[in-house]
């Protein structure tokens, strides 16, 4: 899931490249590298591990020149994060330079019979028999076309390759193969770009082509041509929008920060010409299927990973208490391996922001194999996901740069809400008036998210108070009990601090043997018909000794009096307090991280897009 980057054209690429690689660093950032290739056939490569600006500063001093190149921001999944291992890699002679995104499942064996031919290796990456591969069918009197194509054939797995060669100035070669995250191709005047995901070429050009699997592009300076297995395919420039204003921090001191806050704006577009308040009706542009497709569901199959499989967790309890229809939620990583029995009477909704993580892909394609209809709840316009699925609904946030996922995540489920009313009203379930009661409280939502983060200064006391234990425990019941795990999720990724998201139900089989003074528990205790059961858990948690912070709807003084601390949130519907329990969870995590010094936006170890299994 690294961030690919690549130039032809008139202008000096290597500013170029870094510009891309900074809008592509969510995808990795433990080392960085760029080839650049002179007007004189000379071939520069410059990488390092760490990050990109140590980097930029570097090459800005060395001052890289050439018209044509290709740059990397690397997650490491073999080999340490070291200058050596940071791509690009070169064949023998230097003359091949690759860029990879992906996993060579069979690089062991292909690595001994390069070698049995003479090939040396510098690095301990999968990725370095890409270009030895390509130099070996270059050998043979390949152009660097079917060298690349030909290589593709010999590499197992999922793939995105970016490669030049000496022997044919003014190209780069582009491959697809799976689903290992994206190559666009950004059209400009006299010059191109190709890239990962659309952030890093937006600012250069509207008009791009997503390549597909199995496709290779030759993208020269002022000609972009497209094969597969050799044979021509033609395909045809689509015009992307673009927000700058979104991409950049402003006045904020993390993006995660600045996410946090754009939440109410995110709900209020996603909601946006959907929720048809005055006609109590909810219009779902490009849900993709027809109205006999709709009344055979029978069933719904919600999937996702991490924080968007909480959102689908969530999503669940709309499915089946708005559309009344039976719902699930899975991890995708999981369920693809399954043999699930499932087929055209299951509706698959995936949740994934950004349309690109492989295992969210792969059970889709899975779904689709069995003949299942689809929809995906996706913010990337474009993602492969939207073009897996029948139909998509967009959540309207704008790029999400922090690592950690806030408003993508609130926006999902107030999609998800949309598209169980849409069900239901399409199915003929719900009429004016019942819709008119789900829809109402939507249009609070906004208003209600802007009222809760207004408490920030409350949410930043408890990060001062709680920042130096080392154990959180979050309890919640019912459609909270995925919250508990997002809130947990959270503060692991973006404060390294141990955290467990459970169901308050389960506390007593095991997880109450932990609690004591040093531990504290989160319980969401909202109104709602669980509500009580969540209060018999925090005395049972304060007759252990144990520290409670509770979040509570305004005015419930019993649990305010049971609990060490509170957290108060405005009245709403149970169906959609999530979004409201979700929030202070979020400003939380983001304030202990900020104590304990964390990179709060690029947290170790971790990339916003995971194109790797
Ligand atoms: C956590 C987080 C991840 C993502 C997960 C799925 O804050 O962001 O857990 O939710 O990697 O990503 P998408 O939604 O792009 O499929």
């Amino acid at each position: 899931m690294c961030g690919i980057m690549g130039y032809v054209g008139e202008r000096e690429a290597a500013a170029v490249l870094i510009d891309g690689l900074r809008a592509l660093e969510y995808r990795g950032y433990d080392s960085v590298g760029i080839a650049v290739l002179d007007d004189a056939g000379e071939m520069a490569i410059h990488k390092r591990a760490g990050k990109l600006n140590a980097f930029a500063a570097e090459v800005a001093a060395r001052e890289a020149s050439g018209r044509q190149g290709i740059g990397h921001t690397r997650w490491a999944t073999h080999g340490a994060p070291s200058d050596i291992n940071a791509h690009p890699h070169t064949d023998c002679s230097g003359k091949v330079v690759v860029i990879h995104n992906g996993i060579v499942e069979n690089f062991v064996e292909l690595k001994q019979s390069l070698r049995a031919e003479g090939h040396n290796f510098q690095s301990d990456t999968d990725t370095e028999v890409i270009p030895h591969l390509i130099e070996h069918y270059l050998g043979e009197g390949a152009s660097i076309d079917a060298a690349v194509r030909e290589t593709i054939t010999r590499i197992s797995g999922a793939h995105a390759i970016l490669a030049m060669t000496l022997a044919e100035p003014g190209v780069i070669i582009a491959a697809r193969i799976g689903n290992a995250g994206g190559v666009v191709i950004g059209y400009g005047h006299g010059e191109n770009y190709l890239a990962s995901d659309l952030p890093a070429i937006l600012p250069h050009t509207r008009r791009v082509v997503f390549l597909e699997d199995g496709e290779v592009a030759r993208v020269a300076r002022g000609a972009v041509t497209f094969s597969r297995d050799g044979r021509t395919v033609d395909k045809v420039p689509q015009d992307v929008p673009y927000d700058p204003v979104s991409a950049a921090k402003g006045s904020y001191k993390h993006f995660m920060q600045k996410e946090i806050a754009e939440q109410p704006e995110a709900i209020l577009d996603t909601l946006r010409g959907r929720a048809l308040f005055s006609e109590s009706r909810v219009s779902l542009e490009d849900i993709g299927l027809d109205a006999d497709q709709l009344r055979q569901i029978r069933r719904v199959l919600l999937v996702g990973m991490g924080t968007s499989l909480h959102g689908a967790m969530i999503g669940r309890y709309f499915m089946e208490q708005i559309a009344r229809i039976p719902a699930e939620a899975e991890n995708a990583s999981e369920w693809r391996y399954r043999d699930s029995i499932i087929g055209p009477e299951t509706l698959v909704v995936s949740v994934s922001q950004s349309g690109e993580t492989v295992d969210t892909l792969a059970a889709m394609e899975e779904a689709r194999l069995k003949g299942c209809p689809q929809v995906t709840i996706c913010n990337v316009v474009g993602g492969q996901a939207t073009r897996i699925a029948d139909g998509v609904v967009y959540t309207r946030c704008g790029l999400e740069i922090g690592v950690a996922s806030t408003k993508t995540y609130v926006a999902a489920i107030t999609a998800v809400y949309l598209l169980a009313c849409y069900l239901g009203q399409e199915r003929g379930l719900i009429d004016r008036e019942r819709m008119a009661g789900l829809l109402q409280p939507l249009a609070q939502l906004p208003f209600q998210t802007g009222e809760v983060m207004k408490r920030n200064g409350e949410y930043e006391r408890l990060a001062q108070e709680f920042f130096r234990c080392n154990n959180f425990l979050f309890l919640g019941r019912g459609i909270q009990y995925p919250v508990a795990m997002e809130g947990a999720l959270k503060l692991k990724e973006v404060s390294y601090i141990h955290a467990e998201g459970y169901a308050a139900g389960e506390m007593k089989h095991g997880p109450i043997a932990l609690i004591d003074r040093d531990m504290p528990v989160i319980a969401l205790a909202p109104r709602d018909q669980l509500r009580d059961k969540m209060l018999s858990n925090i005395q049972q948690v304060k007759a252990r000794e144990g520290t409670v912070v509770a979040l509570a709807t305004a005015g419930d003084q019993e649990i305010a009096e049971t609990a060490d601390h509170i957290v108060w949130l405005p009245e709403a519907t149970p169906l959609l307090n999530p979004v409201l329990t979700s929030l202070p969870l979020q400003a939380f995590a983001y304030h202990v991280a900020v104590r304990r010094g964390c990179d709060v936006d690029q947290p170790r170890n971790l990339a916003k897009t995971v194109t790797v299994e």
